[in-house]
C-alpha cells in the first residue's frame, strides 16, 4: 500500500477535470438547457432523468437518486475504490497522483520490487520457451494443443525449466519467496516452485504480471501448479485473461466466464477474444463485481462435468448481491464431458457463439434447479419453492429484477401475493419521500441546501452572529460542519464540497439537499437570510422554554433569570 493521496490534491484535482467530459466519455451526453443529460446509467429508464452540471461539477438523477461528483461517478460506474477512482481520474486529467510519505514505506517498496521480480521472471520464462534447446518438449506441447506463436506471444506463455534454481541462482531468495515464486525448505535452502511446467502469468487489468500457473506437460499430478496468495496475488479478486480482453475491447458486450487458462486461450485462438477464467477457485461476489466493471452481461460457461455443474449453482448464489438492473448473468451448460476448449475445438467458433446466444437466463436457471423433484402441481410442493427461493430473493438488490424473479415466483407458485420482500428502501423511494417532504422544507433544511448549493452564502451567517449553542434542532450539527468547511475553504465549490462528506453518514443526505430544487430563483438570499432568522428565534424559543420549565422545578441563578428576560424581550 503506498501513502495516503494528500486532500489538497483531490480538491486540485476535482477543479482541473471537467465532469461533463468525464461522463461523457462514458455515457454520451446531451447538452438540455444549464445541463447535460443522459438515460440514467444506475437505473433502466426510457426517458433521461440523469443530468451533470457543469457549474456545479455534480451529477444527479432524478429518477432514482444517484448523484456526487467526478469520484463518486468513478466509484459508481466501473465499481471502483475511492483510491482506484481518484488514481483513474487522475489518468483523466492526465497527472500523477502523489502520495503522503511516512505511511507505510517499507511495504511501498515491497509491492514495487515483488511487481518488478513478477515481470522479471515472466520475461525470463518466455526466454526460456523461445532460446533454450531444453524447451522443445515445452514447445511441442504447445504445438500439441494447437496454440499459434501469436496466442503465445499474446498471453505471454512461457516454460520454467526443470530445475531447482533456474530463478534461485539469478534472483534475490528473500524476494522470491515474497512474491510466491521460491520456497524454502526445513533447513533454509531455497528452490524454485515452478519447475518443468509450461508457464501462464496472470495479470491484473492494467497488466502488472501479479502470479503464474504452471502445467506438467504429461499426466502426473498436480496438474496445475498456481502461485500462493502474496502481498499482490488475490486469488479471489482476480481473473485470469483480463488484461488480454481489456486490450482487444475496453467494453465488451459480454464476458465469457470459464474454469480454465487452456479454455481461455483457445478460445482467443479461434477469435472469441472475451473469456476470461477464475483461478481454480470458486467464483466470488468480487470476481464478479470485477467483470461487471467493464461489461453488464456475464455468461458463465463451466465445464460439463458435476463439478462444473456445482460450481455455475455457487457462481449463481454468490451473484444474488451483484445484480442491479441493467447487469445480466446468463448460464451456458456444456455437453456431458466437454469444456469450452474441447468444445471450440472441435465445433468452431460459430456453433460456439451460437450456443453463447442461446444461454440460459439466471432467473431461468435458477427457478429450473430450485424446482428440481419438486411437484408444483400441489400445494406442498409450491410452498418448498417459495421456501427455497425466499432466502436469495432476498438478497437481491430492490429493482426491476426483483420484481422480475418475484413475478416469476408468483407465476411458478400460483399465490398473488409474496411478503417477504424488504421494503422499498431504495434511493428511488426515498426521493419520492423527499419531494413529499419538499412541499413543507424545514427552515434548516432552507438553510442547509441553499447553503451548499451557494457556498458564498456564508457571508449572510457571518453576519448574523449566530450563537450555535442555542441551535439545538436536528440538523445543526450538520449545518454547523457545513459552516465550517466553507469558512476553512473559501472559494470551495459544491463537488469539492460533497468530497468532504465522503464516507460519513450524511453523505446521501447532503447529496440530496446538495440538489434539491428550488421553486424560485430569485430571491434566493432572502429566502435564506430568512430562514436564519427563524432558526435563531427558534433557538431561542426552546432556551426560554426549558428556563421556564426549570423555573418551575428549582430557582433560577441570577444570569439565568437575565436570560430569560432577554429572550422575552422582543429582539
Ligand atoms: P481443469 O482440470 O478443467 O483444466 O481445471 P483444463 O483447463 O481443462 O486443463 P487442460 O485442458 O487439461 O490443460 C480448470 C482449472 O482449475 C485449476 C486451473 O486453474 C485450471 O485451469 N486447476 C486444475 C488447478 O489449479 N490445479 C489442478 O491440479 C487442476
Ligand atoms: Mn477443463
Amino acid at each position: 500500500m503506498a501513502g495516503k493521496i494528500p486532500q489538497p490534491f483531490i480538491d486540485d484535482l476535482l477543479v482541473r477535470v471537467d465532469i461533463v467530459e468525464l461522463v461523457d466519455s462514458y455515457v454520451p451526453l446531451k447538452k438540455s438547457g444549464s445541463s447535460y443529460v443522459a438515460r440514467c446509467p444506475f437505473h433502466t429508464e426510457k426517458t433521461p432523468s440523469f443530468a451533470v452540471t457543469r457549474n456545479k461539477q455534480l451529477y444527479h438523477c432524478f429518477g432514482c437518486g444517484a448523484g456526487g461528483n467526478a469520484i463518486t461517478f468513478l466509484m459508481e460506474y466501473s465499481h471502483l475504490g475511492f483510491v482506484e477512482a481518484v488514481e483513474d481520474l487522475a489518468d483523466f486529467a492526465g497527472v500523477q497522483v502523489p502520495r503522503e510519505s511516512g505511511s507505510a514505506p517499507t511495504k511501498k517498496n515491497n509491492a514495487a520490487e515483488v511487481f518488478q521480480l513478477l515481470e522479471q521472471a515472466a520475461s525470463f520464462y518466455v526466454e526460456q520457451l523461445r532460446d533454450n534447446a531444453s524447451a522443445k518438449e515445452a514447445v511441442d506441447y504447445f504445438k500439441s494443443r494447437g496454440l499459434s506463436g501469436e496466442v503465445a506471444r499474446e498471453f505471454q506463455l512461457g516454460y520454467a525449466l526443470d530445475s531447482w534454481d533456474a530463478l534461485s541462482k539469478r534472483f534475490n531468495a528473500q524476494q522470491l519467496i515474497d512474491a510466491g515464486l521460491a520456497i524454502a525448505n526445513d533447513s533454509g535452502s531455497v528452490y524454485d516452485r515452478f519447475r518443468g511446467r509450461v508457464i501462464f502469468p496472470i495479470r491484473d487489468r492494467r497488466g502488472r504480471v501479479l502470479g503464474f500457473g504452471g502445467r506438467v506437460l504429461d499426466d502426473s499430478l498436480p496438474k496445475y501448479l498456481n502461485s500462493p496468495e502474496t502481498s499482490v496475488f488475490h486469488k479471489g479478486r482476480e481473473v485470469y485473461g483480463l488484461y488480454e480482453l481489456l486490450s482487444k475491447n475496453a467494453k465488451p458486450a459480454r464476458i465469457i466466464v470459464v474454469e480454465g487458462y487452456m479454455d481461455v486461450i483457445a478460445l482467443a485462438q479461434f477469435g472469441l477474444g472475451y473469456s476470461v477464467a477464475t483461478l481454480g477457485t470458486a467464483t466470488s461476489k468480487d470476481h464478479l463485481e470485477l467483470l461487471f466493471r467493464f461489461s453488464t452481461e456475464l455468461v458463465l460457461c463451466f465445464d460439463g462435468d458435476k463439478a462444473g455443474r456445482q460450481a455455475s449453482w455457487r457462481a449463481v448464489e454468490a451473484a444474488f448481491p451483484c445484480l442491479r438492473d441493467g447487469r445480466q448473468i446468463k448460464i451456458m451448460q456444456l455437453p456431458a464431458g466437454v469444456d469450452p476448449d474441447t468444445l471450440v475445438r472441435e465445433q468452431g467458433l460459430e456453433d460456439f457463439e451460437l450456443r453463447i446466444s442461446s444461454a440460459q437466463t439466471l432467473s431461468d436457471y435458477f427457478f429450473e434447479r430450485l424446482s428440481q423433484g419438486l411437484n408444483l402441481n400441489d400445494m406442498e410442493g409450491r410452498a418448498s419453492l417459495i421456501n427455497k427461493a425466499k432466502t436469495y430473493l432476498q438478497k437481491l438488490p430492490n429493482g426491476i429484477f426483483q420484481d422480475l424473479m418475484q413475478d416469476k415466483l408468483k407465476t411458478l407458485s400460483n399465490v398473488e401475493k409474496l411478503d417477504f420482500f424488504k421494503k422499498p428502501t431504495t434511493l428511488k423511494a426515498l426521493s419520492h419521500k423527499q419531494k413529499q417532504a419538499d412541499k413543507k422544507l424545514s427552515p434548516i433544511r432552507i438553510v442547509i441546501s441553499l447553503l451548499l448549493q451557494n457556498p458564498d452564502f456564508i457571508e449572510i451567517i457571518e453576519q448574523k452572529k449566530i450563537k450555535w449553542a442555542m441551535i439545538n434542532l436536528a440538523g445543526a450539527d450538520l449545518l454547523k460542519q457545513v459552516v465550517e468547511i466553507i469558512t476553512q475553504h473559501p472559494n470551495i465549490n459544491q463537488s469539492q464540497l460533497v468530497e468532504h462528506f465522503r464516507g460519513q453518514e450524511t453523505e446521501k443526505y447532503i447529496n440530496i439537499m446538495m440538489n434539491h430544487d428550488f421553486l424560485i430563483s430569485d430571491g434566493l438570499r432572502e429566502e435564506f437570510s430568512g430562514a436564519i432568522d427563524i432558526l435563531i428565534q427558534e433557538g431561542k424559543n426552546s432556551r426560554f422554554n426549558e428556563l421556564n420549565t426549570k423555573q418551575k422545578v428549582s430557582d433560577l441563578s441570577t444570569n439565568e433569570r437575565q436570560e430569560m428576560l432577554s429572550l422575552m424581550s422582543p429582539k
